[in-house]
């Protein structure tokens, strides 16, 4: 049994767990997110995923409807993923329907949203990748920021630093909470990154391989199977570098930018909408899909539940027996 790890980012989040459960385009619908609060974790739920926020406001309604348990918004500042001139429409759907999370991600942090966050009594999460973008959104008043490393799946930035010296490096740099992950697929990961100094944990690629994640089986079992090599960087040439699986369009991808391939035909070839044929169909060379280096520590399909609940009690072994110091 989990004797319960309390953290700051417990306390702020009110969720059981010190985890949060990474937004994750077209998948984090809001019946995979109402599973992942239910089982103890803080969700994210894209607002990407959204055409409207009318739309927007359906989902979180949803969610609402199947959790009573705290639960995130994420506002996507990367100009291909959100239209940017209606990220204040979409902040404001979300705290209209009382969501008081939310989490923006994006390298440029957003100076304009702020006063929204501030007057809508909202929890401001800052996610990114780099020592200098954390600084720059605590100082505009993030309440917590969360850091990803190079092993991380999805946008991993331009700066290539590692989880192990990502974590600390933020820590000292400020003096708000901070969530880190990229690379944690156990409870060995969880208690790493807390004795790093975060005060919470944020996992994408783990839960990927579980019961009620709504991608094609086909494509759990491939995570199961791959090893942490299995990854590779894409989209670089068009500053938008994406740690992603390394299947057949993955390839094609890698071969465009080699030729010097614009923006818009690497967005065509990137496009999510293979991704979502691919999650529904189950042809796993169809599309591109984020994936970190983690994927390699999948050895199993649990239940979202079953995987926090033993990602917990391994964290709180591992955290117990480094009691190794010789008297
Ligand atoms: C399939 C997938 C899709 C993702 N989509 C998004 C996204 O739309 N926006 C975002 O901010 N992060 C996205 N992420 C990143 C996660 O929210 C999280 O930060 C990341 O997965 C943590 O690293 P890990 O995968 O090594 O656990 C995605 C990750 C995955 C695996």
């Amino acid at each position: 049994m989990s004797q319960m790890i309390k953290t700051e980012v417990t306390e702020m989040l009110g969720c059981k767990y010190p985890i949060i459960a990474g937004t994750m385009a077209r998948i984090s619908n809001p019946e995979f997110i109402a599973v992942a609060s239910n089982a103890g974790a803080c969700a994210v739920l894209a607002s990407a995923n959204y055409g409207s926020p009318d739309e927007l406001r359906d989902a979180i309604q949803k969610t609402q409807s199947l959790t009573n348990q705290p639960f995130a918004v994420n506002i996507n500042l990367f100009p291909a993923l959100m239209p940017q001139d209606k990220l204040e429409d979409y902040v404001d759907a979300t705290l209209a329907e009382g969501v008081k999370i939310i989490e923006t991600s994006g390298h440029k942090a957003p100076e304009d949203l702020v006063p929204k966050f501030r007057d809508g009594g909202a929890i401001w999460i800052h996610k990114c990748a780099g020592v200098r973008y954390a600084k720059k959104g605590a100082s505009l008043g993030a309440d917590i920021v969360t850091v990803v490393g190079y092993e991380n799946g999805g946008a991993t930035g331009v700066l290539d630093i590692g989880t192990m010296v990502m974590t600390p490096s933020v820590v000292d740099a400020l003096d708000i909470p901070v969530i880190a992950g990229g690379g944690i697929s156990d409870g060995r990961g969880i208690a790493a990154v807390l004795a790093l100094g975060a005060e919470g944990v944020i996992i994408g690629t783990r839960l990927m391989a579980t019961k009620e994640c709504p991608i094609h089986d086909n494509l759990k079992q491939a995570f199961v199977e791959a090893a942490e090599t299995d990854t590779c960087l894409a989209l670089r040439s068009i500053q938008n570098t994406h740690r992603i699986w390394n299947n057949k369009a993955a390839q094609q991808v890698l071969e465009l930018e080699a030729q010097g391939a614009s923006l818009w035909t690497l967005v065509d070839a990137a496009s999510g909408e293979k991704a979502e044929e691919m999650y529904r169909e189950g042809d796993i060379d169809l599309g591109i899909v984020a994936c970190g280096q983690g994927v390699g520590l999948i050895n199993d399909i649990p239940s979202v539940k079953e995987l926090l609940d033993r990602m917990m009690v391994e964290a709180e072994e591992v955290i117990s027996k480094l009691n190794i110091i010789a008297n």
